[in-house]
């Protein structure tokens, strides 16, 4: 992966409407977005071409926004057709797509009803969220001493950027520690999710996965959902507790940029990725070659 710092790069970037050369999609240090977190973003990937679930993003991306009592100004069907251009113009076929959308510089209190929602999307290539030698063995995960908020307590539902801060946060503890990311419980004691990623365990042949009442229902998290019982594997939807880690066998995550990636390591609780976690990294990686969706 290249280590050219991203507001360097070369291609295009689509802002509000037009394609511009990609050092110059900037913004005021006086945004609204920047200092109170009124921006939603989305992360999709684009493989052989297509950007798997593209619609299914943009309407994401249009939600999150209602959440924090903004409209973006395109509709699904123009923020798809961007997402395709910049993807063309930019010349790449397997790459990460991201959608930003923020509020503007026009009042600059928490009070910013008028201002301009703008938007823009950026596509780069980014082959894989971790360490591929890693990935495969099973990334190791450390727990996180942040929670998922209470939903009473912040949008939830939304893919809204401050609510990463406590993500960033986490990573980093997790990573200067040496792991490659941190398992988040929530606002209850419950296992919730990774920092960017959705968590599933394997028990006794079946799947399990915390009910996502606090957190991002991922795309990705769907997709397995639907592969594992295309194959007939039960997946049971409920409140996990930190305790239960240890009857485990298997256990992966799943998101965007994650794909499916083994686990081996949550604290002190080890699981051998296996038969089932493999099979659904795969069935994962051939759903979302364009041509699986074609036939
Ligand atoms: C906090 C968080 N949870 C879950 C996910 C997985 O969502 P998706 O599968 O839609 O990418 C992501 C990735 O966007 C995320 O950032």
């Amino acid at each position: 992966m290249s280590v050219i710092p991203f507001d360097q790069r070369e291609g295009v970037i689509w802002f509000d409407g037009k394609l511009v050369p990609w050092q110059d999609a900037t913004l005021h240090v006086l945004s609204h977005g920047l200092h109170y977190a009124s921006c939603v973003f989305e992360g999709e990937r684009a493989y052989g071409g297509a950007i798997f679930k593209s619609t299914e993003h943009s309407q994401r991306l249009k939600k999150s926004a209602e959440y924090l009592d903004f409209e973006i100004p395109f509709s699904v069907e123009e923020i798809d057709a961007a997402k395709r251009l910049v993807l063309e113009k930019n010349g790449q076929v397997d790459a990460y797509v991201r959608p930003v959308a923020w509020r503007g510089s026009e009042m600059m209190g928490v009070s910013a009803q008028h201002n301009k929602i703008h938007l823009a999307i950026a596509t780069w290539e980014w082959p894989s969220y971790f360490d591929p030698a890693q990935r495969l063995k099973g990334i190791r995960l450390d727990m996180a001493e942040f929670r998922r908020p209470d939903p009473a307590t912040i949008p939830c539902k939304s893919k809204a950027a401050g609510l990463y801060m406590i993500c960033t946060i986490s990573k980093h503890k997790a990573e200067r520690k040496g792991y490659a990311d941190a398992l988040m419980l929530d606002w209850r004691g419950q296992v919730a999710e990774c920092t960017g990623a959705n968590v599933f365990f394997v028990k006794d042949g079946a799947l399990h996965t915390p009910t996502p009442d606090c957190f991002l229902d991922g795309i990705t998290r769907r997709t397995v959902i639907d592969l594992a019982k295309r194959r007939g594997f039960e997946v049971v939807e409920r409140a996990i507790l930190p305790g239960e880690l240890e009857g485990f066998s298997e256990c992966f995550i799943t998101g965007t940029a994650a794909e499916v990636t083994p686990v081996a390591e949550i604290g002190p609780y080890t699981f051998v990725p296996g038969a089932i976690t493999k099979a659904l990294l795969d069935d994962y990686m051939a759903e979302v070659q364009p041509k699986a969706r074609a036939a």
